[in-house]
């Protein structure tokens, strides 16, 4: 077979051992010949592509970021986007694609699906936040990023006597914040899904060195809200600027400078922020991603030729499967109420709990 494949969206560890893990598996087993379009849906869009052969995946697995370079274009938010990118798979012959990304990019996968084409998606996103599988590749090694970093200005906040924010990515949903929070040991964990009160953040910093502390750690995803007193479920996330990109999302960032603000105005501790961005993305996956992204390239070349089109790899219980990707894009996969349980159990408290514990 002629498989085409792509990545799009945010790039994130692993996205190199996916496309070789498929490229592999297809030349060896399948004697298939792939196409790579390059950075994501534009690829398509404006007939932009490269041969992908044993050759052109020798030495990638180890390396960051995707040698088919990436993008957030939309083509449904172009004039007749869609039937380009169906007119350039028929100028490659291609018999079926591989698209590699999140929900924006898996969604343009359904829409061309529903046209026709013969597609499946592979789950991409360091914010672990695709519903239907258990874990996307590039989550383990953000999270072991933030752990590192979080160890690191740990011990300068003790030697400061300091309050340290560490801001990290996740959109909609908080997994690398709680993951890693629980990992780096911090006080304070604010995410997407629990709208915060930030008079209970500071209060819950001042009670823990009321009794003997002299620092402490909060982790913030960029997408968690303060809460409102008009509505004190849902505060509205801090957005960079204005402008949307081609999926409709705003550029955020920036609560970590705004919440150490806050917590050094109301309590008085000298409070500083660190915000990790895209280091968290950036280098090599950890041994996990490695394995995990060569799971779902064997699944997906593997369904492929099982001709289930319209479907994602995903892992379920430590097994690859195949989803339909209608399912993967319908909904965020936010933190979970078990996952919530660990943060609370260790922390003085965790935004949402009643009020602060005391130890
Ligand atoms: O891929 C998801 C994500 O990591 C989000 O957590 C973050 O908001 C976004 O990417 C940042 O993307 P960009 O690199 O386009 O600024």
């Amino acid at each position: 077979m002629k498989v085409g494949m792509l990545t799009g969206g945010g790039d994130c560890p692993g996205l190199n051992a996916v496309i070789r893990a498929i490229v592999r598996k297809g030349s060896f087993h399948y004697e298939d010949e792939f196409v790579g379009f390059l950075e994501g849906w534009r690829g398509l869009l404006e007939n932009k592509s490269m041969p992908l052969d044993l050759s052109s995946v020798g030495g990638i697995l180890p390396r960051g970021g995707t040698i088919l370079r990436t993008s957030r274009t939309n083509p449904a938010k172009k004039a007749d986007g869609l039937d380009k990118c169906i007119a350039t798979l028929k100028k490659h012959s291609i018999d079926a694609l591989i698209a590699i990304g999140g929900d924006d990019t898996l969604s343009v996968a359904q829409k061309l699906h529903e046209k026709g084409v013969k597609v499946v998606g592979i789950p991409k996103t360091i914010d672990n936040d695709l519903a239907g599988t258990d874990y996307t590749f590039g989550f383990d090694t953000a999270v072991n990023v933030v752990t590192e970093a979080i160890d690191r200005v740990h011990t300068t906040a003790e030697a400061h006597n300091r309050v340290m924010v560490v801001e990290v990515m996740g959109r909609d949903a908080g997994w690398i914040a709680i993951h890693s929070g629980v990992a780096g040991g911090a006080d304070v964990i604010l995410i997407p899904e629990r709208p915060f009160d930030i008079e209970k953040v500071a209060e819950t910093i001042r009670l823990r060195h009321a009794r003997g502390r002299y620092f402490s750690i909060v982790v913030v995803a960029e997408g968690a809200k303060f809460s409102t007193d008009m509505d004190p479920q849902h505060g509205a996330p801090i957005v960079q600027d204005m402008e949307k990109d081609e999926f409709g999302h705003a550029r955020l960032g920036g609560i970590g400078n705004i919440l150490a603000r806050e917590i050094e105005r109301r309590i008085g501790f000298e409070t500083r922020t660190v915000v990790l961005g895209h280091i968290q993305r950036g280098g090599s996956p950890s041994a996990f991603d490695r394995v995990l992204a060569t799971r779902y390239g064997l699944g997906a070349i593997d369904m492929v030729h099982r001709g289930e089109f319209g479907c994602m790899a995903a892992l379920r219980g430590n097994k690859i499967v195949s989803i339909p990707l209608a399912d993967a894009i319908a909904k965020n996969r936010t933190v979970d109420q078990e996952m919530i349980d660990v943060a609370s159990g260790i922390m003085d408290k965790l935004t949402g709990d009643e009020e602060p514990v005391e130890k």
